[in-house]
């Protein structure tokens, strides 16, 4: 389908034609409300209101699939706001993908839409809006999705970390999401560094057991610099894939960069005495503190990390290297422009980046084209440089890839959807080109992305 029948001109027909694809199937098996929330921030003397979240109180589930069965989902939105909810790292058809004008209208009030696919891919995935994806992501809509190996892999247990910011005053209530200045630079911080919306939490795992840590950074702005104490591990998968290549063991030296839209699953083996405790610590600004902390109980399991099952692979098309298409990005900045037409999904009132020199020109833009069309089945590198002082997590929807090389390190070659590109670094990376549609290609740093530093590829 061609991207202008999506673009409509009438809003009417959006406000009455906002609901999703239901017909012809049954209905879905869950069903997520998008909804307002309040909810009590550790240390503040009052309730945070104006939140949003899937439930009145708390932050969005983590969803579970098992490899290979029907995703089979319901988002209504009840907020007065419109919204559109995206799989982010699953390799889904593109009419499930969740970007609004590009792959389905946006989801108006009472408004529902179905999402019904069946992940190929197993690992650690999340969820979250792509319509007012500032306002609603820096409220609290951002939630872990996994996709269960069919297979068990011998873990003991399992720990989620949702790692997420907010930004609050002095009255606990939310503070502007972006200031002019933080969209220009690097974004804007929150001052409530949470895991799974708590300020540093502590979960109970049995002591010498195997635990599956599962870091998400859901932040809108915030690169994540993690290593872990009190415990031996190895990294099992990065951005949902089984790494190829093994990648070190980070320390308080040489810390694990998780940037907005990444994911890292660990194999940790709990110490054996009952109390002791393993810290996943985050280096901030003001210096490195627990994130979050787990603590062995009970008697010592005795486990071991090579009893853990070497992931599965996932089965993504494997390379042609003989005559890929190269594709050059630039990301850089662009002189300050006005307003993007970004329809319903909200706009910052300004653009300050550009892909290629020229701004996102907006959602709802008539007659944007692709960045690049991609030749269906075939190889492609994709060669990004980032032509500014700012660090820039590029994704790519409904596609993984694979860093080759890098002019400032040396990236190991696992599959991903979204890599970091470091101040003044060219990476490039190569994809099969094997969903066909337009997918969404943006920085995960959601006020670049919302001011200019997006796009999007058409695989033919
Ligand atoms: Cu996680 Cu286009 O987004
Ligand atoms: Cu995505
Ligand atoms: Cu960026």
């Amino acid at each position: 389908m061609k991207r202008r029948h999506f673009l409509l001109g009438s809003g009417a027909a959006l406000a009455a034609g906002a609901g999703g694809m239901a017909a012809g199937f049954a209905t879905p098996q869950r069903k997520l409300v998008v909804q307002s929330a309040q909810y009590w921030f550790a240390g503040r003397d009052q309730i945070t209101k104006g939140l949003v979240s899937l439930s009145p109180d708390g932050p969005p589930p983590v969803l579970s699939v098992m490899q290979g069965d029907l995703f089979d989902t319901r988002v209504e939105n009840t907020l007065g706001d419109y919204t559109a909810m995206h799989w982010h790292g699953l390799r889904v058809p593109n009419a499930m993908d969740g970007v609004p004008y590009l792959t389905q209208f946006p989801i108006g009030q009472n408004g529902e839409f179905d999402y019904t696919f069946t992940p190929q891919d197993a690992g650690t995935f999340w969820y979250h809006p792509h319509c007012m994806t500032l306002s609603q992501m820096a409220s609290g809509l951002t939630g872990v999705l996994i996709v269960k190996e069919r297979e068990d892999l011998g873990f003991s247990t399992e720990q989620v970390l949702n790692f997420k910011d907010f930004r609050l005053d002095e009255e606990a209530q939310l503070l502007p999401y972006y200031t002019a200045r933080g969209a220009a630079r690097a974004g804007t911080f929150g001052n409530v560094i949470s895991a799974n919306w708590q300020v540093r939490p502590r979960y109970d795992h049995p002591a010498g057991g195997l635990v599956r840590l599962r870091l998400v950074a859901t932040d809108t702005t915030r690169l994540y610099k993690l290593y872990i104490t009190g415990a031996e591990g190895r990294i099992i998968a990065c951005d949902g894939h089984p790494v190829d290549e093994a990648v070190e063991w980070p320390t308080e030296q040489a810390p694990y960069i998780l940037a907005p839209g990444q994911r890292l699953d660990i194999a940790l083996k709990m110490p054996a005495g009952e109390g002791q405790e393993v810290q996943i610590m985050g280096a901030l600004p003001g210096g490195a503190r627990a994130l979050a902390t787990l603590r062995a109980i009970g008697a010592d399991q005795g486990r071991d990390l090579a009893e853990i099952a070497p992931l599965p692979r996932n089965p993504v098309t494997p390379l042609d290297m003989r005559a890929p298409k190269v594709h050059d990005f630039v990301f850089g900045w662009t002189p300050e422009g006005g307003t993007a037409n970004n329809g319903f999904c909200g706009t910052l009132g300004y653009t300050f980046w550009s892909i290629n020199r020229t701004p996102w020109a907006g959602d709802a833009a008539k007659d944007t084209g692709p960045l690049a069309v991609l030749e269906r089945g075939k190889t492609h590198v994709l060669r990004l440089r980032n032509e500014s002082p700012n660090a820039h997590p590029i994704h790519l929807h409904g596609l993984v890839f694979k860093p080759l090389r890098s002019n400032r390190r040396k990236v190991p070659q696992n599959w991903t959807d979204t890599a970091l590109l470091l101040k003044d670094e060219v990476m490039e990376v190569a994809l099969v080109a094997d969903n066909p549609g337009n997918w969404a290609f943006h920085c995960h740093v959601i006020e670049h992305q919302k001011t200019g530093l997006a796009g999007y590829l058409q695989v033919t």
